[in-house]
């Protein structure tokens, strides 16, 4: 995710946590609320699933459902408590965690930029090897589609992205970046290591699925648009719908938060030059003052979101530069502005992007100035809105729900950071969701992009379980009409 303040208040309404109270009542009966209420706290210990009540199976198919030995698994056809037991155990193994950390820790220690993953994707390729987990590479240069189920429709798609940023980590601790000016700060390390765990867990269920989960790990995310090219690439061959995770310090570690329709903004940037003609400043009618004219414009571009958008539609405009002239006596040639915008619906932001052409070359013009607006190579770095399907949303939800219990589910607002997820939302139905990090005790406390970021490990098992629930109930659920997906 890029350029985001992730400044969210939550509101825990005491109305939710009556719901919750009665849920864990009635839970007590044999009824049909299959929470299992999983204790994040108590991930990664080993003593876990022996101190953990047992969970009554639905439909009586699990037995000897001791700690130790390999059980069979539930058919979770129709999803039960059991099942989300099941693949809470799977991620939480002992040596799953203590996999999970290394391959994050290792690719924290050596963060790679877009289109650089090579490590990263060599280290996810040895692993897939490992696990017999057959894939494509390369799409994207760097990027990985792997697949894990029957082979045949349908297909779900889970993406994670691989790229770093070029900032240089603050933060001392045993596995802190070894690059130089380089440094992991949005969580990308996580989000490729809960990815590979969830593949792990799809593959020791394959016999179960009903249909193929495609892995997507992507590179540049941060700049350069690799989901476009991914998909150029064929990563979204045959996908139904997709899904994706990212951190968030927002939440507490292992909370999952996420909202039907827009979440992220679309995101793009502008860089424009006006030209005007240089001369003394003592005589200013013999030169044409492009100081002026982009002044002009600076205030002018502020009205497009006070006075043209929709007050209930949120948009912003930031010029963020103002470059020009270098002396106190003279009228320079040119001035430069630059900034960027951000918009939640698909029309506002395209007509964002053109307003913002037609008020500088006009405003310039006023002033006898001309003007060119550049925004980057449209098809590189805009980012249009990421925006949840419904349907998909409703399925995060009762995923995580089901996995994880209602206390553990946030609806969050819609943020002004943007992600190039987006791209693949406008493909396939797809949902993004958050999962949470945050422990003060640890001070995984700061927003992605500050050189203090740091996560709370004891997520990546969580995430695991929750992207490969989020694809098997998928294949299972998938056409039996309790949507309208077709
Ligand atoms: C449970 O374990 C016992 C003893 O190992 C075995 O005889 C029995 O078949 C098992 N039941 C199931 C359902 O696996
Ligand atoms: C958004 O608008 C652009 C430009 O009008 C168009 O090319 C694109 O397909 C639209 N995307 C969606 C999801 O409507
Ligand atoms: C935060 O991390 C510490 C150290 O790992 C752990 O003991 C504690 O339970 C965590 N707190 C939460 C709220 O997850
Ligand atoms: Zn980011
Ligand atoms: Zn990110």
């Amino acid at each position: 995710m890029k350029l985001q303040k992730l400044s969210v208040a939550f509101k825990i309404l005491s109305f939710n946590l009556i719901i919750i109270i009665l849920l864990q009542v009635e839970s007590l009966t044999p009824a049909n609320n299959d929470y299992a209420f999983f204790d994040i706290n108590s991930l990664g210990s080993s003593t876990t699933a022996a101190t953990t009540p047992a969970l009554k199976p639905d439909g009586g198919s699990v037995k000897n459902r001791s700690s130790t030995s390999r059980k069979p698994y539930s058919s979770c056809e129709v999803w039960s408590r059991a099942c989300s037991k099941e693949v809470m155990e799977l991620a939480r193994r002992p040596e799953t965690v203590d996999w999970l950390k290394s391959v994050r820790r290792t690719i924290h220690q050596n963060p790679e930029l877009a289109f650089q993953e090579f490590e990263t994707s060599r280290l996810l390729r040895a692993e897939l090897d490992r696990m017999e987990i057959g894939y494509k590479y390369p799409l994207a240069k760097t990027g990985i589609r792997a697949w894990v189920g029957t082979g045949g429709p349908p297909f779900v798609a889970l993406r994670a992205d691989m790229d770093a940023l070029p900032i240089q980590e603050a933060v001392e601790w045993e596995y802190k970046s070894k690059v130089a000016g380089k440094m992991h700060a949005c969580g990308h390390d996580a989000h490729v290591a809960m990815l590979i765990g969830a593949a792990k867990i799809l593959k020791s269920r394959e016999h179960l699925l009903k249909g193929t989960v495609i892995l997507i790990f992507q590179p540049a995310e941060e700049a350069g648009n690799g989901a476009k090219r991914m998909m150029a690439d064929g990563a979204l061959e045959d996908v139904e719908a997709i899904f994706a995770v990212h951190v968030s310090h927002e939440h507490p570690t292992g909370v999952i938060g996420s909202r039907p329709g827009p979440l992220l903004a679309g995101c793009g940037f502008f860089h424009a030059v006006i030209s005007g003609k240089k001369g003394g400043a003592a005589n200013p009618h013999r030169s044409v003052d492009p100081v002026l004219a982009a002044s002009a414009a600076v205030i002018s571009l502020q009205g497009l979101v006070s006075r043209e958008a929709n007050p209930l539609d949120s948009q912003v405009v930031s010029v963020t530069y103002f470059n020009g002239g270098d002396h106190l006596d003279m009228i320079p040639d040119a001035v430069v502005i630059g900034g960027t915008l951000r918009a939640f619906s698909n029309t506002s932001f395209y007509q964002l992007l053109q307003r913002i052409e037609e008020v500088i070359v006009e405003q310039a013009r006023v002033f006898r100035c001309s003007a060119t607006v550049d925004f980057f190579d449209k098809g590189n770095t805009v980012y249009p809105p990421t925006v949840n399907d419904e349907d998909m949303y409703e399925h995060v939800k009762k995923v995580a729900i089901d996995l994880l219990g209602p206390m553990n589910y946030r609806v969050v607002p819609p943020m002004m950071g943007a992600e190039d997820f987006s791209f693949y939302s406008e493909v396939v139905p797809a949902a993004f969701y958050y999962i949470g990090i945050k422990n003060e005790t640890l001070g995984s406390i700061h927003t992605g992009h500050s050189p203090y970021f740091m996560i709370d490990e004891d997520v990546l098992p969580v995430g695991a379980a929750v992207h490969a629930t989020i694809a098997e109930r998928f294949l299972n659920e998938y056409g039996q009409g309790w949507n309208n997906w077709l």
